[in-house]
């Protein structure tokens, strides 16, 4: 049976008497499986050893007869009162060193080995009652790990985890020293026992141990996760385990929380997120999406899709007509294979009571579940065929957690964020509607052209040699500000002048670089055309490679900005800025003409179109989609056939339409 659509539902919360209803209304509109349990702990469990599994299982055949299967997620974000009564010791420590109470969720410690021995019992338990019931598809472990908790966990138990992880990364206590840097202010350590967890110090924090510490904190959410999966796994070999991640959030790895899952999903709110670039959403949504759909390289779940006005205290915009449908189109469009819209049913308790759903608190249906019936119908044939296919991309933008981690912990600048750049150069990318992919670093680079690499701050002697290889072998590469700075420890290189392990393959040295606090900068090219950078400016010295734009301003004006370096049979750029938007459109050009990368087409503001490969009928499938209010006029390239189009060049505001054409 093929799984399309779905929801996520909490029949708990509403009486027995209703569930027949809301699996009538969900096969109506067309979804065929529903996520559950993923805070029901409680209910499941109401004390210890007592278990109660049996809600569920009517809720699952009263579902299974309306063709509605279930992926259920282990509720361990949400240990009960009564576990937390008798051991308090698993209610997380924050940074200020205070305890994070009962009455929210995520009140877990996820390294407390009382926490983890109820886990075990626990989930060992649901996996047995749960393990032949067919109508059971997959697992989701925990919920959006990583996010839940604001910081990371700081108690007793944690120390000594991440201890024991500093033994096995160092060995010695000397080496640990010397890869800190402890001999500023006097932060020695004797022994691995003296190590703290970074709880508020009274000024300052070493970085490199800051580092270690983000570092830690993502392996321990890796191995609590892996931990669940080794019980389910063993139990039931036949259903899927997945897990929902969050775009750009960045407590977790997600390459590495991602490595263990059969496929990954995501929790994609347009209308409620937290944004980089609020000016420039549709290219946000669009990177969110290929980010997931790349830490796998392959195609996704969305396990959350928005399905109505969000918020909890406060709230987002009520999506107009259209636009719930569209979002969800643009999900698939760059690799869901499935969408699960949150929630079925508006809530009527707790914390989420604004966080809408397909049908309002009265339970009838409306005018979301309309437009949502209608697009399932319509999509469902064109989900049959392109199911497993992603885009063939030609630029990769590397994103990696270590840059980010570092980059956090020392911004430079106020303002200055990695997910921000690499979003920046994403969107010149969406504006053009060249289809990208994210790289951990660790992929084949060869497929790809064009390879961004911003912020590449923390640079080992294997990442360059990485790069070199690539460049000299005929790719081309775009290198920024802040490269080569720190090793693998956070400590400043010093053998050379920066970019350090790089500066061959660029072609330059920066011996100097000013941060642009409170002011612009600004670049001229040789036409005469100015432009805004922000933030930064490297100083550069050209070692062989030729100048694209000098500064235009301060003390350095009118030596280079932006650089570009033969080196091999490939091409390396260097841009020592932060472009200011309309530079990096001129910037991009420059790159995509000089590495020939094809674009899917050219469309007014608001619309991108996104494609994805079917290898199996050697097909591209573009999908078109209007982010406007307003109609725009498009063109669509000879050759496609309609697959789901209207006719004419106006696009309706919010319309989607989606073209095929033998590749
Ligand atoms: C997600 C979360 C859901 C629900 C939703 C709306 O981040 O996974 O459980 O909380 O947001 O707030
Ligand atoms: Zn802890």
């Amino acid at each position: 049976m093929s799984i399309y659509f779905g929801a996520d539902y909490y029949p708990e919360h509403w009486p027995e008497e209703r569930w027949e209803k809301d699996a009538q209304l969900m096969e109506e509109i067309g979804l065929n499986v529903v996520r559950m349990a993923e805070f029901s702990w409680a209910k499941m469990e109401p004390r210890l050893g007592e278990f109660n599994f049996e809600w569920l299982d009517r809720a699952l055949d009263i579902l299974g007869e309306h063709g509605v299967r279930a992926v259920l997620g282990t509720p361990t974000p949400t240990p009960p009162a009564w576990i937390v009564e008798q051991t308090p010791e698993i209610f997380p420590i924050d940074k200020d060193g205070r305890v994070r109470g009962f009455g929210g969720r995520h009140h877990d410690c996820q390294s407390n080995p009382v926490y983890r021995a109820h886990i075990r019992r626990f989930v060992t338990a649901m996996a047995e009652h749960f393990k032949d019931n067919p109508n059971v598809i997959g697992w989701q472990i925990d919920n959006e790990l990583g996010t839940g908790h604001q910081d990371t966990c700081m108690c007793d138990s944690c120390r000594k985890r991440f201890q024991e992880w500093l033994e096995k990364k160092y060995g010695t206590i000397e080496e640990l020293n010397r890869a800190w840097g402890t001999c500023f202010w006097s932060q020695d350590y004797n022994s691995f026992s003296q190590i703290y967890t970074p709880k508020i110090t009274f000024t300052g924090e070493n970085p490199s141990a800051m580092l270690d510490w983000r570092r830690f904190t993502s392996d321990l959410v890796v191995e609590f996760q892996q931990f669940q999966i080794d019980i389910i796994r063993s139990i039931c070999p036949n259903q899927f385990i997945t897990h929902n991640f969050m775009g750009f959030a960045d407590n977790v790895s997600y390459y590495d929380l991602a490595k263990s899952l059969n496929f990954v999903c995501h929790d994609q709110y347009p209308g409620g997120f937290f944004a980089q670039m609020p000016h420039q959403p549709n290219a946000q949504l669009a990177a969110t999406l290929d980010l997931m759909r790349s830490v796998k390289h392959r195609t996704y779940w969305i396990m959350e899709q928005q399905a109505g006005i969000t918020g909890w205290q406060v709230m987002g915009r009520a999506p107009q007509p259209g636009q719930l449908a569209m979002w969800a189109q643009q999900s698939i469009a760059h690799g869901a294979d499935c969408i699960v819209f949150f929630r079925w049913r508006t809530c009527a308790v707790g914390t989420e009571q604004y966080w809408h759903g397909i049908l309002p608190h009265s339970g009838r249906p409306g005018r979301r579940y309309n437009e949502l019936r209608a697009m399932i119908s319509a999509m469902q044939p064109v989900m049959e065929k392109i199911q497993g296919s992603v885009p063939k991309c030609e630029v990769g933008i590397v994103y990696s957690y270590d840059q980010e981690w570092a980059m956090t912990i020392q911004p430079h600048h106020p303002d200055l964020h990695y997910i921000g750049q690499v979003v920046k150069y994403y969107r010149a990318l969406y504006d053009c509607n060249i289809p990208v992919d994210f790289l951990s670093g660790e992929e084949d680079f060869s497929p790809y052209k064009l390879i961004i690499a911003p912020l590449q701050y923390i640079l080992t002697p294997e990442q360059a040699e990485k790069y070199r290889a690539y460049v000299k072998n005929g790719g081309h590469l775009v290198m920024t500000m802040r490269t080569g700075v720190k090793d693998a420890t956070n400590l400043c290189m010093t053998e050379s002048e920066l970019p350090g392990l790089l500066s061959d393959v660029l072609g330059i040295e920066i011996p100097e670089y000013d941060c642009l606090q409170g002011l612009n900068g600004r670049v001229r090219f040789e036409d005469g055309g100015e432009y805004d950078v922000e933030k930064w400016s490297d100083m550069i010295e050209l070692h062989g490679a030729q100048s694209i734009a000098d500064y235009a301003k301060e003390f350095y004006a009118g030596t280079p900005a932006v650089t570009c370096n033969a080196f091999g049979s490939g091409r390396a750029y260097y841009v020592g800025s932060e472009p200011s938007d309309e530079l990096m459109d001129r910037l991009c050009g420059l790159f995509v003409e000089g590495s020939g990368v094809a674009s899917l087409g050219e469309t007014p503001e608001g619309v991108e179109i996104t494609h994805r490969h079917v290898e199996a009928s050697n097909e591209d499938i573009i999908f078109v989609i209007n982010h406007n209010e307003a109609p725009a006029e498009v063109s669509i390239p000879s050759g496609w056939d309609p697959v789901l189009a209207e006719e004419g060049s106006i696009m309706k505001p919010f319309e989607v339409r989606i073209y095929s054409r033998k590749a």
